[in-house]
């Protein structure tokens, strides 16, 4: 299958193997890849029904093991050690979705305002690790933020705090 540079730059920053959530998957093309030439285990998920639908059946014209799920942003997601994707859409949302505190990898391409979606990150105690610039009509930015372990420690504390009250 051929994907766009943009899609084809985020598979790169995926080791094989490995977990992924797709937030608004949509087509559902990366996950299909990752699956299919990286073996990764995949959940593409969407908030749109039809998108979902749309995921289901390329999933099924490709022929992977790849699960889907319609939900908004981080709801209803039990996470352990996923790497989370999310591309495609602007930072104003892109901040919303991370509202809760996670401490996933997270590989991200906003479509706007990289600088404020960068101060965002380092706010939620995250350090871009990797940073790629690919032109496919556009420039689009894609990057690989870790939570920091001061980042980790803190959102553990804020779980014992919540479990004592
Ligand atoms: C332009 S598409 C991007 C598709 C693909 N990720 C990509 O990079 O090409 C944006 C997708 O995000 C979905 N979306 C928007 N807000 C969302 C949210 N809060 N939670 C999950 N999906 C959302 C939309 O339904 C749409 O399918």
């Amino acid at each position: 299958m051929r994907l766009s540079k943009r899609l084809m730059a985020i598979c790169d920053l995926i080791p094989a193997g490995q977990k992924v959530i797709d937030i608004g998957a949509d087509h559902a093309f990366v996950d299909i890849y990752l699956n299919k030439y990286k073996n990764c285990q995949c959940l593409a998920t969407d908030i749109s029904k039809e998108c979902i639908q749309k995921a289901k059946n390329n999933i099924q014209k490709y022929n992977v093991n790849v699960q889907t799920m319609v939900t908004d942003g981080l709801n209803n997601l039990k996470l352990t050690d996923e790497i989370i994707i999310i591309s495609g859409m602007g930072t104003k949302r892109i901040k919303k979705i991370l509202t809760p505190d996670i401490t996933n990898d997270l590989v991200i391409s906003s479509h706007t305002k990289i600088p404020d979606l960068k101060k965002f990150l380092k706010r939620k105690h995250y350090k871009i690790s990797q940073e790629k610039h690919v032109s496919d009509k556009k420039t689009y930015t894609i990057i690989y933020a870790k939570k920091t372990i001061w980042g980790k420690w803190l959102v553990q504390i804020k779980k014992k705090l919540k479990k004592n009250v």
